[in-house]
């Protein structure tokens, strides 16, 4: 029986299909004619939990306390380790209680902070390209988004005199992500002061998404937004444990910064969810107490796949900048084809998967990301596959 009576709300209608699960039907198809894909689309990082990670994950699941339903707030525990951990690596002192929230993965966060902030027609800044929960949350809230362009001149960083000044005066909140995500681009201090001032001066609540802030290289170390003076009285940082730990699977991430902010999130979230099983919250505890050295490991990991890419691409003519921080290269086309004809064409003449640009909004047309999620020798065969195909960055045989 088909449910043609039944429409969907407007808000969700009103969605383009989510990029990454279109990738996952056109691999779903080349997996089942027998094509061996590497995946370099998805941002999922290769390789394991630490251990310490996990054997705390077994023995709190062990502990029946933690069996019923988690606080609304997260463990008094959790947070306090998420504020412990804060001032360890940016000197900024929160209050657990009120300035910290753990969050089933930062992009439910994201998410669900539009549903509590953004009325249908209020203005919302979103760089194009951005990590899509950035635009999709507040579109899904009715949101009026108005795009800045990042771009390439400009190190992918915002350029403040690329926001017209009605779209300045009418904005309400505006997110944005260093290291970022696609780019891989990584922005000054000086950046983040400018962007205080200008939410300061026009009223705007600063969402910031530090999802990366431990994957930095060459001695690069990524600024958290409350590290600026008065940054606290309008802003929030979003942080995830998916990355920088292996536990993209887990769904553990967390919110701080405003109090009144995460209050207002606080409350949306305990009409929706129950929070994180409390035994997970003791293994993101774990989490965030590992050594400094296990950081220098997973640091060295990425910064190793990232220069040997680097150095595989140029040999078929790509001149790709390094990234600072982030696990991904972004790789422009070949001249003349777009993102999702580029990527199509890697897809089927290669069995490589990477994400088209465009999937972070038209910002990202003319690129592709590649994630760094798979080690040195599969991304060289990865190479030899464009080799072989005669896939090169000037090649006049890339037609789709
Ligand atoms: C910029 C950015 N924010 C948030 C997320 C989502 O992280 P989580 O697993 O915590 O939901 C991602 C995942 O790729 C991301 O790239």
């Amino acid at each position: 029986m088909t449910l043609d009576w039944l429409k969907p709300a407007e808000r969700l209608s009103s969605l383009p299909p989510y990029v990454f699960a279109r990738l996952d039907e056109l691999k779903a198809n080349a997996r089942a004619q027998g094509v061996d894909l590497i995946d370099l689309g998805m941002g999922n990082p290769g390789g394991p939990t630490p251990a310490p990670v996990v054997e705390a994950a077994i023995a709190a699941i062990r502990d029946e306390n933690n069996h019923g339903y988690p606080p609304f707030e997260g463990t008094a525990s959790f947070r306090k380790t998420i504020t412990d951990w804060y001032y360890r690596r940016y000197g900024v002192t929160l209050d657990p209680d009120g300035e910290a929230l753990p969050l089933m993965g930062s992009k439910e966060g994201l998410g669900h902070l539009a549903m509590a902030y953004i009325n249908p027609g209020d203005v919302v800044l979103v760089p194009t390209p951005a990590y899509p929960a950035h635009f999709r949350g507040p579109a899904i809230a009715g949101a009026d988004i108005h795009t800045i362009p990042l771009k390439a001149e400009n190190n992918w960083v915002i350029d403040f005199n690329d926001i017209p000044k009605e779209s300045a005066e009418r904005a309400k909140v505006l997110y944005f992500n260093y290291p970022n995500n696609p780019t891989g681009a990584v922005a000054p201090r000086e950046f983040f002061e400018e962007m205080v001032a200008f939410g300061q001066k026009h009223q705007i609540l600063l969402i910031h998404d530090l999802c990366y802030a431990e994957l930095a290289f060459d001695g690069y170390q990524p600024t958290s937004l409350l590290e600026i003076p008065g940054a606290k009285e309008i802003s929030v940082e979003f942080h995830t444990l998916s990355k920088t730990y292996h536990m993209a699977g887990w769904r553990v991430g967390f919110v701080v910064g405003n109090r009144h902010v995460i209050q207002g999130l606080r409350t949306l979230k305990t009409n929706l969810d129950y929070g994180i099983f409390s035994a997970l919250q003791q293994a993101a505890e774990a989490a965030l107490q590992l050594p400094d050295e296990y950081l220098t490991e997973v640091q060295a990991r990425y910064r190793t796949r990232r220069d040997f890419l680097i150095e595989e691409m140029a040999t078929l003519g790509w001149r790709i900048d390094k990234p600072l921080a982030a696990m991904y290269l972004w790789v422009a086309c070949p001249p003349g084809m777009t993102a999702s004809d580029f990527a199509l064409l890697l897809l089927q003449k290669t069995g490589v998967v990477v994400t088209p640009g465009t999937a972070f909004g038209a910002g990202g047309e003319g690129y592709v990301r590649i994630s760094l999620i798979e080690d040195c020798d599969r991304l060289k065969e990865a190479v030899d596959r464009l080799r072989q195909a005669n896939i090169r960055y000037d090649s006049p045989s890339v037609e789709s």
